[in-house]
C-alpha cells in the first residue's frame, strides 16, 4: 500500500524527513499541513500537537507519529481506539539525555553551584570532594531514557536507584516500584532525577510530601515534564533549605514566563527544554524505518499504550 502522509511542523524538518521517507518508500504521498487535497485519503499524521478537530478533518487516519519521545502533548486519551499512536525512539535522543543528566549530576556533585556563587564574591575557598560511590542518584522512570541514564551513572561509580511502574531488574541499579517503593527510594537519595512521562499518575508527583521524604540537602533534576513538579512546593523546599539545588529543563508553561521565580533563584538552574532534542537526520531515519515496517505489516517501534498514556 502507498502511504498518504501529512506532516505538521517546521519546514526545514519537513523537507528533510520528506526526502528520507521518499528515498525509503518512493510511493509515499507526502503533504504539508494544512495543504492536503483530499483529507479523506490521509493514512497517517506526523506532529507534535494536533488541533481538536483533527480526526473529523482526517476521518481515515490510522496512525499518528509523535515527533518526540513524549506523547502527552498529543493527548493520547482523545485519539480514537482505532488509531495507533507511535512515539519516537531514537538512540540519539537517548545519548543526549545521558549527557544532559550526567552534566547536571556533575554540576551538583562537583559543587559548581557553590563555586559559581563563590566566584561572584572572588572567594577562593576549597571544599571536600565527595566520591561517586558516596552519592546516590535516584531515577524516576526506567524506560528507554531512564534505563540508559541509570546504567551510565552506575558505570561511573554512582550508587543508582531506579523507580518504575512495574518491577524491573537492571545490572548495577537498585530497583523500586509502587508507592512504598517510591518512599523507600526517596528516603535514600542525594539527587532525584525525573525521566517520567506525563500522565494522570505522574502529574504533581514531586510535591511537598515527596520532597519532604527526601533527606535534607537532596537536589532535584527534572528532564521529564514540567507538570510533574508542584512548583510552589519545590520553591518552598528550596527556600527552607530542605532541597539544595534544582536543575530544570521542562516547565508547566513553556517558554518559562519572564516573571517566574525560577529564573532568578540562586539555587535553580534553568535550561529551555533541550535535554534531548529531536534531530532531523536520525529521527527521519527512524520514521522511514517505522513506515517501512508498517507497510510490511510488522509491528512499529514505539507504539504507545493509549490507556496507560505512555
Ligand atoms: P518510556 O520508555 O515510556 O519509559 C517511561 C518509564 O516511566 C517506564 O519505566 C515506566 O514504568 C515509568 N512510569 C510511567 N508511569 C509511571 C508511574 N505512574 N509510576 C512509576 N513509573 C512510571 O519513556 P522514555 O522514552 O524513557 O521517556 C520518558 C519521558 O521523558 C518522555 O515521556 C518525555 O516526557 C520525557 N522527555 C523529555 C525530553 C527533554 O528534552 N526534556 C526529551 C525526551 C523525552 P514501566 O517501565 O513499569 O512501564
Ligand atoms: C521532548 O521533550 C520529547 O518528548 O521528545
Amino acid at each position: 500500500m502507498a502511504i498518504n502522509l501529512v506532516y505538521k511542523g517546521p519546514q526545514t524538518r519537513g523537507e528533510c524527513w520528506q526526502e528520507t521517507v521518499i528515498n525509503a518508500l518512493p510511493d509515499t504521498k507526502w503533504h504539508t499541513w494544512p495543504h492536503v487535497p483530499v483529507p479523506e485519503q490521509v493514512d497517517a499524521i506526523i506532529a507534535w500537537t494536533l488541533p481538536d478537530n483533527t480526526f473529523e478533518t482526517y476521518p481515515n487516519v490510522k496512525a499518528v507519529f509523535s515527533v518526540g519521545a513524549g506523547v502527552d502533548q498529543l493527548q493520547p486519551d482523545r485519539i480514537p481506539d482505532t488509531i495507533k499512536l507511535i512515539r519516537l525512539i531514537d538512540p540519539s535522543l537517548t545519548l543526549q539525555m545521558q549527557t544532559y543528566v550526567l552534566s547536571s549530576v556533575m554540576m551538583i556533585h562537583r559543587d559548581h553551584f557553590l563555586y559559581q556563587s563563590q566566584k561572584a564574591q572572588r572567594c577562593w575557598q576549597q571544599h571536600n570532594v565527595a566520591l561517586p560511590h558516596e552519592c546516590t542518584v535516584s531515577i524516576l522512570g526506567l524506560g528507554e531514557l531512564g534505563k540508559a541514564v541509570a546504567s551510565q551513572l552506575s558505570s561511573l561509580g554512582f550508587r543508582v536507584n531506579g523507580w518504575s511502574r512495574s518491577a524491573k531488574q537492571l545490572d548495577g541499579v537498585s530497583t523500586f516500584h509502587g508507592q512504598q517503593g517510591l518512599s523507600d527510594m526517596l528516603a535514600n537519595t542525594h539527587i532525584l532525577v525525573s525521566l517520567l512521562p506525563l500522565t494522570e499518575e505522574t502529574k504533581g508527583l514531586i510535591n511537598a510530601d515527596t520532597l519532604a521524604t527526601l533527606p535534607k540537602g537532596a537536589s532535584v533534576i527534572n528532564a521529564g515534564r514540567g507538570e510533574q513538579i508542584v512548583d510552589d512546593d519545590l520553591l518552598a523546599a528550596l527556600d527552607s533549605g530542605h532541597i539544595q539545588y534544582a536543575i530544570l529543563d521542562v516547565f508547566k508553561h513553556e517558554p518559562l514566563a519572564e516573571s517566574h521565580p525560577y529564573w532568578t533563584h540562586p539555587r535553580v538552574h534553568v535550561t529551555p527544554h533541550i535535554a534531548s532534542i529531536t534531530r532531523n537526520d536520525t529521527a527521519g531515519q527512524r520514521l522511514a524505518e517505522n513506515l517501512l515496517r508498517w507497510q510490511q505489516g510488522q509491528p512499529m517501534i514505539g507504539e504507545v499504550n493509549k490507556q496507560r498514556g505512555y
